[in-house]
């Protein structure tokens, strides 16, 4: 046998014995034998050298040598890219992608409980608008026309056309709505985010969310009124909750009361949440006063009721400990991210 065909048997040895493990050795062998420099181009070459009578013969083994080379390529190429396959469809033991849905917010957490636990005492639930009339956010609500919740100080006012308009201060505005477009019996709460011109501070903003609630009917009583906020309170805070009211003033209640919960943290032992008082104020309340139901065209004599309204943010700062009200409206994912597992 020629030098030649010694060299042609080594090679197709090489390419019938190589081992081809994974896609790296697959890549050195197609550099090796059908890269542009491949190993077989210098026998090619010499080629022309060999007996005329041989060269038949030789170069048919050189091209053999070569579809051998192409043969096992492909072979070992179908096989990587079909196990590569097999893999990802088959391992179930693969940890899951992350799947980063978001969290709901806390203010929409607290405002769906709320919501909830009226809901479960026979309250719907009604929505206003943001930009309201001085009638649905003060007259009708027997503001007197210099009471300084009117001022600049307070509210925002807004020009509509000719008419002043205001960013609603309470959401007591959707009750007059309410009022004058149904008859009593009304069991109803406003959730809805209300606007003031406060300074923004850890302890107040110019925005925030109310849920306001209003009951009317025949004979309704302070007593009625002090067990729905009772029972709110202990859905909301825990079933061992106190209630205290203490007389307060708002220019729609007659009597007016101020209500506060035993502290949820130290349950009225004392503690530096609730400043050592033992109680944590959380809502605002009162018999509606009798110019506010004719105002509304409800007859007094026949129908009396109570109106509550709390504060979203003070009853989610007081479930999650939040002590900063600003971190409600900064949207720092950080902060968000911890509600996730609350609802
Ligand atoms: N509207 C009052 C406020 O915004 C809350 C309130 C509602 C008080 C109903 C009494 C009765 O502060």
């Amino acid at each position: 046998m020629s030098d030649i065909q010694n060299k042609i048997e080594q090679l197709l040895n090489e390419v019938n014995t190589t081992p081809i493990q994974d896609a790296s050795a697959l890549e050195t062998f197609r550099i090796k034998f059908l890269g542009s420099k491949n190993c077989l181009k210098p026998l090619f070459t010499e080629l022309k050298n060999v007996p005329n009578e041989d060269k038949k013969k030789v170069g048919l083994q050189i091209n053999e040598l070569k579809n051998a080379a192409q043969t096992v390529f492909d072979k070992f190429k179908d096989q990587l890219s079909n196990e590569t396959v097999d893999k990802e469809e088959i391992d179930f033991s693969r940890p899951g992608e992350p799947n980063t849905i978001g969290a709901r917010h806390p203010i929409s957490v607290i405002r769906k409980e709320i919501i909830s636990i009226f809901e479960r005492i026979g309250y719907g639930v009604s929505e206003g608008p943001e930009v309201e009339d001085d009638w649905h956010n003060f007259s009708a609500l027997n503001f007197p026309e210099e009471h300084p919740a009117r001022d600049m100080q307070d509210t925002f006012f807004v020009e509509a056309g000719d008419e002043e308009m205001a960013l609603r201060t309470h959401t007591s505005s959707v009750q007059v709505r309410v009022m004058e477009n149904s008859k009593p019996p009304i069991r109803t709460i406003s959730p809805g985010r209300v606007y003031r011109n406060e300074a923004i501070s850890a302890r107040a903003h110019c925005f925030f969310h109310q849920v306001e609630g209003l009951f009317i009917d025949k004979d309704v009583s302070f007593a009625d009124l002090k067990q729905t906020i009772l029972f709110f309170a202990q859905e909301m805070f825990g079933k061992k909750t106190q209630i205290r009211l203490r007389p307060s003033y708002f220019p729609f209640t007659e009597p007016s009361a101020e209500v506060d919960v035993s502290c949820t943290i130290c349950s009225g032992k004392g503690c530096n949440v609730c400043k050592y008082t033992g109680w944590l104020e959380i809502l605002g309340c009162g018999m509606i006063d009798p110019n506010v139901l004719e105002a509304a065209n409800i007859d007094p004599k026949e129908y009396s009721g109570f109106a509550f309204g709390m504060g979203i943010e003070r009853i989610a700062q007081l479930k999650f400990r939040v002590n900063d009200l600003r971190l409600y409206s900064e949207n720092d994912v950080r902060f968000l991210k911890q509600f996730k597992s609350a609802f």
